[in-house]
């Protein structure tokens, strides 16, 4: 925010005294400063839950601040919420965020279950689009070809592999196919997968062009551990490692104006981010048309401004503009050993109960994280958080949002609005 710009706390009471806070507290040491954020936060939870600033507006000269919305929400429909609380998430939504992404929607599984041209159900999708869009929000579409949330026709054929090419890993948890097992029948063959590609991506980006402004072209090809840059999974069995650059180039030719993201988790460990840099160096050598880096951001509280700015540095070299897309810190105790992102890995990284001092520990790591998102401002064009608040997140048992689930902010909140005053490089929207 630029110094002297009118904003939300000029006629915030309550923010007001957060300003003043601020500008005291430029001497404090950090911790100090986040036990006062923390004991003003519930003071404020429980006086004036609705009156606090909002986030978009707080980061309007930094970046787009954006939110994953579930059904429930873009439908009005309630699913494990009562039709109360999907009412208040819904505002929630409307009042902090400038950008939705559908955490599930618009996922291979739910747009595309069947094969042919009458195996999409684009209600639900559609229905996210229309959310967005009347809301005038940013849209993004999250994602067009990932080893998980596929289903099994996709790889199915008539035209097995040869024998040696069947020598396949045998299935095992977090293995490709429908992300929940791995199919295990005759496969197609690379020109049938590349079709079935082409297709699904020229539909679903064609159906949103114009209105859906990026797209997680290829989400999570990168290995985990190991030597290999990518990890196994159908796509690179059968098509072969080009099955990324074919999944740029078809999105590039169904929405050329559309901004094409590669995405993934884990890129604040600099093993796998030296395995980023590697990908997307040999992918601009090729042309491929790659044109925005997203970092998932699933961190823990141990998250600090020296390892996101060491990340946040690095990626920038590619010379492509950074998409936080993911974001949420994980308290839960089994959480702080890892940072990684699978569906079937939550359980263990939820267990234990939370951190001891969560909320305090919450917020410092929030607060680390954002200086560095404020800092490299130049590069990072929007900042999106992996759900609306704790109860409907995907690890809602990691408490790792920045609101609790009756929408209250919490300490953490105040302390990313708090980074949101710290000077640094302003630029505009993308
Ligand atoms: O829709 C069905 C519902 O009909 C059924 O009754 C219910 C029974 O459990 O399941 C529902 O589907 C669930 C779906 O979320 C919608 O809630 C799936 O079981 C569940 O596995 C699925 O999880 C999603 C997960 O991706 C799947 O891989 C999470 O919501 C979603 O947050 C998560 O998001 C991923 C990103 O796409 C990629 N990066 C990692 C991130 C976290 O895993």
């Amino acid at each position: 925010m630029k110094s002297g710009t009118p904003n939300h706390f000029e006629t915030d009471s309550a923010a007001s005294r957060g300003r003043a806070l601020l500008i005291t507290a430029r001497s404090m040491p950090v911790r100090t400063i986040l036990a006062i954020l923390v004991a003003q936060t519930v003071a404020i939870n429980s006086a004036q839950a609705n009156d606090e600033p909002a986030l978009k507006t707080a980061f309007r000269d930094h970046f787009l601040i954006g939110t994953a919305v579930n059904r429930s929400m873009t439908t009005g429909a309630a699913f494990r919420r009562t039709t109360d609380q999907v009412n208040a998430d819904i505002a929630l939504v409307r009042k902090h965020f400038n950008l939705v992404v559908a955490e599930n929607d618009t996922k291979w599984a739910l747009i595309h279950p069947r094969e042919g041209q009458d195996g999409y159900d684009f209600g639900p999708a559609d229905a996210f689009v229309n959310f967005g869009w009347t809301n005038e929000m940013y849209l993004v579409g999250h994602t067009l070809v990932w080893h998980s949330q596929t289903p099994n026709w996709v790889f199915a054929g008539t035209n097995p592999p040869p024998a040696a090419d069947s020598a396949a890993p045998p299935p095992g948890p977090g293995r490709p196919g429908g992300g929940f097992g791995r199919y295990t029948g005759p496969r197609a063959s690379r020109d049938e997968l590349l079709q079935r590609m082409r297709d699904h991506i020229h539909t679903v980006v064609g159906r949103y062009r114009g209105k859906i402004k990026v797209w997680d072209v290829v989400n999570e090809a990168i290995a985990d551990g190991g030597t290999n840059v990518l990890r196994n999974s159908l796509w690179l069995e059968i098509i072969g490692p080009d099955f990324i650059a074919k999944a740029f180039e078809y999105a590039h030719e169904a929405d050329p104006d559309a901004i094409l993201r590669y995405n993934d988790y884990g890129l604040e460990n600099p093993a796998k981010r030296r395995k980023l840099l590697t990908l997307i160096r040999s992918l601009q050598e090729q042309k491929v048309p790659v044109t925005a880096i997203g970092s998932q951001a699933h961190v823990n509280a141990s998250t600090t401004f020296d390892s996101m700015d060491q990340a946040l540095t690095e990626m920038a070299t590619l010379g492509l503009p950074i998409h936080i897309t993911e974001l949420d810190v994980n308290l839960s105790e089994g959480g702080q050993r890892t940072t990684g992102a699978d569906i079937a890995n939550n359980t263990a990284a939820t267990q234990s109960g939370l951190v001891d001092d969560a909320d305090r520990r919450q917020a410092e790591a929030y607060a680390g994280i954002f200086r560095a998102f404020v800092k490299h401002a130049p590069h990072v064009k929007m900042v999106t958080f992996w759900g609306v608040n704790d109860a409907v997140s995907w690890r809602a048992r990691g408490k790792p949002l920045l609101f609790d689930g009756e929408n209250r902010p919490k300490p953490a909140f105040q302390a990313v609005i708090a980074e949101s005053r710290n000077p640094g490089p302003s630029k505009p929207s993308p």
